[in-house]
């Protein structure tokens, strides 16, 4: 006779009394009577990883998304212990660990405030049906603590009163608040009483997190397998937390080429060649800016990854040879499913060299994408990474083309329940082979960085430009990103704005919207807003689904035409300020919107704030997000702000009316801000660029703003060829002095500067450039003058 013996169900468990401690450089093991070990790594004086096992051995430590660069090393180390606590002090925090019961608390080392502080804190549920823990972490919410960050959530700003999980999914025409959708970026922000900390909770299984929404003063996160390993972020100041994720998580590889930060025209899809050619040529007849033009799934030979269309585009080399001679790059779409076709060379070598995925059993994974049925490359395979990466060697560097869109890659499988692989799917995953409950959410990042590889590869000595849809932490390394399948809607386009911010907030900067919507159709209203807002993002597209109409700027009619053209030129000339903003991120990390409470968290009415934000350091937007607007309320953090387009000036600290009809848009220029601006051009590099304009906005005391340039593209900056300019405003109330500080090897291309001053509260006597008397003239009402690009000191004085 067989026995069925049911397993006991145990529910919760708690680690016990630590019995043990040890120390091993940077990283201390605590033991507990029922054989839990905490491992507290100090990966840095404010970052310290927490990891636990119940199984008193820790698995293999490796992590998709923590990049070998991560910094390491403290200032200060001490370790004691009283009675009660483990206590871990280094020169940012100080970390108390209980002996009853293993739980934590973590307090600023500077002022002894309490920052972070476990409820029940790590806490496991044994997984009958696969095994291993469901673990968790309670935590308790601080008075008045806001939270943010967790990737592409179409939700407010700040998170509280809200549950949320992480596991990739297609979601075609998601709505607000629907979860999950494409990304999972297990990443969030604290803030209480002025001061930021983050959580990274480092487990690629489906993850939870709980804002105070099941219990009031409760935050938990908890995932369905793996480890408890997270790492515990101290600001205090919110930007100085992003930085410090984006250090363990890894930073764009290196900056976009500056074609990439142009405006990039995308619709699913444009074909034969001649309906490409048309598109392109109407935006060089209608002078409306565009860099990039994408080639949806119809380009393929049905939808064959790595093939072409030949009715369609029967000379795909020509094709991008004259596109790229009108200034065009050519980006084109690859999906992961391939087509099972015993004809097909992609998937003859794929099936040879056994690099699709398979089921627990043995059988392949098979699932229905557009090509019909297919099979999927394992790209947790480092081998499997390398082969795919090969694969690009005809596109780009035999065709041409100039970047590659990864799409699908959650992975999206069509008709069936959970729109993806089965739980029993087995993967590489490195070696440490799992099944796809560990390896679904780093699935399409592993993907989008095979891609990187292949691009970068075969570009060279060019930069590579890659957009991806699925993404997990650490994916910024590789590639830039879009929200995914929205809608043609005024809610979407406040979600863009949502979306967008929370992204950069997550580590993840080169983001943007389908501007217009891919769903449904805009109307011209819309469309013209969302272009507003869309320049500002750091990736910037149109793309719609193309069977609700067209969405090309000039479908909507002249003035419609004209507004997008206005706005599309307004990113052009900001160019210069946007890839410093980019070069910034790439080197510290700081993200390229801000949030206003990741611009000014001492202010708490920035806390709860949604629709404004900051674009790179000095510019405030604020969209148009209704219907029918004339204008609008928004709040203006402290400080001054000049009003772009009449100049005029604003105190902040206060919300505030702002008109702007339908060819405008808030816009304001931190006061004694400099901004640099490069001439319209239709595409970059269509102009050398023989003067750069500086746009001074007076300041009454000293503030400093950066110029980066170098080649836009290719690596030398890497060599130090690049050109570095901080500018140095001190403005009194009878004169202004700017200063200028340049590093780095690269000669720009133009001699002088246009500088033109707006606000300027003197009247002027003379202009001396390091020490020399020079002519100035006046334009609008502001003052403008020409300097050599050299200049070390600008000194301008008022009228006695
Ligand atoms: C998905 C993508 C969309 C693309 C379409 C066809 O829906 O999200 O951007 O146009 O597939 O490839």
């Amino acid at each position: 006779m067989i026995l069925n013996t049911e397993l006991e169900y145990k529910g919760n468990l708690f680690p016990s009394r630590i019995i043990s401690y040890k120390k091993d450089l940077d990283t201390l093991y605590f033991t507990s009577v029922n054989n839990v070990v905490l491992q507290v790594t100090i990966q840095r004086d404010s970052v310290l990883r927490f990891r636990y096992t119940t199984a008193s051995i820790f698995e293999k430590d490796f992590s998709y998304s923590i990049t070998k660069y991560a910094s390491k090393g403290f200032n200060h180390l001490e370790i004691k212990e009283d009675d009660e606590y483990y206590i871990i002090t280094t020169s940012k925090l100080i970390c108390k660990i209980s002996k009853v019961d293993m739980r934590k608390s973590i307090f600023d080392a500077k002022d002894t405030s309490l920052i972070y502080e476990d409820e029940l804190g790590f806490h496991w549920e044994e997984s009958y049906e696969v095994g291993g823990d469901i673990v968790k972490m309670s935590v308790k919410s601080q008075e008045s603590e806001c939270y943010y960050g967790l990737g592409d959530k179409p939700v407010e700003n700040n998170l509280k009163g809200k549950r949320f999980q992480n596991w990739v999914t297609d979601s075609f025409a998601y709505d607000r608040d629907t979860d999950p959708i494409y990304k999972a970026i297990p990443f969030y922000i604290g803030l209480h009483h002025q001061k930021s900390y983050g959580i990274f909770f480092d487990n690629t299984f489906r993850s939870h997190f709980d804002f105070c929404h099941e219990r009031r003063n409760i935050t938990s996160f908890w995932a369905e397998g793996g480890e408890m390993n997270y790492y515990f972020i101290y600001g205090p100041e919110m930007s100085d937390v992003v930085s410090n994720y984006t250090d363990l998580t890894g930073r764009p590889q290196h900056i976009p080429p500056l074609w990439a930060l142009g405006f990039h025209q995308c619709k699913w899809s444009y074909y034969p060649e001649s309906k490409v050619k048309e598109i392109a040529n109407k935006f060089r007849e209608l002078k409306i800016p565009c860099d990039a033009i994408y080639l949806d799934i119809d380009y393929m030979d049905g939808f064959r990854c790595f093939t072409w269309n030949k009715d369609h585009f029967p000379n795909p080399k020509k094709m991008v040879k004259e596109l790229s001679d009108d200034g065009f790059k050519t980006i084109a779409i690859i999906d992961p499913g391939i087509k099972i076709d015993h004809e097909y060379a992609v998937f003859k070598e794929g099936l040879e060299k056994n690099y699709f995925c398979k089921r627990a059993d043995g059988p392949y994974m098979k699932g229905k994408v557009w090509p019909g049925e297919c099979y999927f490359p394992d790209f947790t395979n480092p081998e499997v990474r390398e082969w795919w990466s090969n694969l690009f060697k005809e596109l780009v560097e035999e065709i041409g083309v100039k970047g590659v869109w990864n799409d699908m890659n959650e992975p999206a499988v069509m008709d069936v329940p959970g729109k993806s692989f089965p739980d029993d799917v087995r993967h590489n995953y490195e070696g440490i082979h799992c099944s796809h409950r560990k390896a679904h959410n780093v699935y399409g990042m592993q993907m989008a960085r095979a891609t990187y590889q292949g691009l970068k590869k075969f570009s060279y000595p060019k930069r590579p430009f890659v957009i991806t849809r699925a993404a997990y932490s650490g994916t910024q390394r590789y590639t830039s990103s879009w929200t995914g399948d929205n809608i043609a809607s005024w809610d979407h386009l406040a979600i863009a704005n949502l979306q967008t911010q929370r992204m950069c907030m997550s580590g993840f900067s080169f983001i943007g919207s389908d501007i217009g919507g891919f769903t449904e159709q805009p109307n011209g209203e819309l469309f013209a807003r969302w272009i507003q807002l869309g320049v500002f993002h750091p990736f910037c597209r149109v793309h719609s689904s193309g069977d609700h109409g067209d969405q090309e700027p000039w479908v909507f009619g002249t003035s419609i035409t004209n507004i997008v053209r206005k706005f599309i030129e307004i990113r052009y000339q900001l160019l210069p300020y946007l890839y410093t903003a980019f070069w910034r991120y790439a080197g510290e990390g700081i993200p390229i919107l801000k949030s206003l409470v990741l611009f000014d968290q001492e202010d708490s009415h920035t806390h709860y704030r949604n629709d404004e934000f900051i674009f790179g350091e000095k510019i405030l937007i604020c969209p148009i997000i209704e219907q029918n607007a004339k204008g609008r309320r928004m709040y203006f953090p402290q400080g001054r702000w000049y009003n772009f387009w009449d100049r005029t000036v604003v105190v902040g600290g206060e919300e505030k009316w702002v008109d702007a009809d339908i060819d405008s848009m808030p816009i304001f220029v931190k006061e004694g801000a400099i901004i640099p601006k490069y001439p319209v051009q239709q595409f970059v590099g269509e102009k050398t660029i023989d003067q750069l304009e500086l746009d001074v906005y007076f300041k009454k005391g000293n503030e400093s703003s950066e110029v980066y340039e170098d080649a836009h593209d290719g690596y030398d900056y890497k060599k130090g060829r690049y050109s570095l300019r901080n500018f140095k405003q001190v403005g009194k109330k009878n004169s202004l002095t700017i200063q200028q500080f340049k590093s780095g090897k690269y000669k720009t291309s133009y001699d002088t500067f246009k500088i033109i001053i707006h606000g300027l509260p003197f009247k002027i006597d003379r202009v001396e450039v390091d020490n020399e008397e020079i002519d100035i003239s006046k334009l609008n009402g502001d003052v403008t003058f020409i300097v050599s690009k050299e200049f070390t000191e600008l000194h301008i004085i008022g009228k006695k």
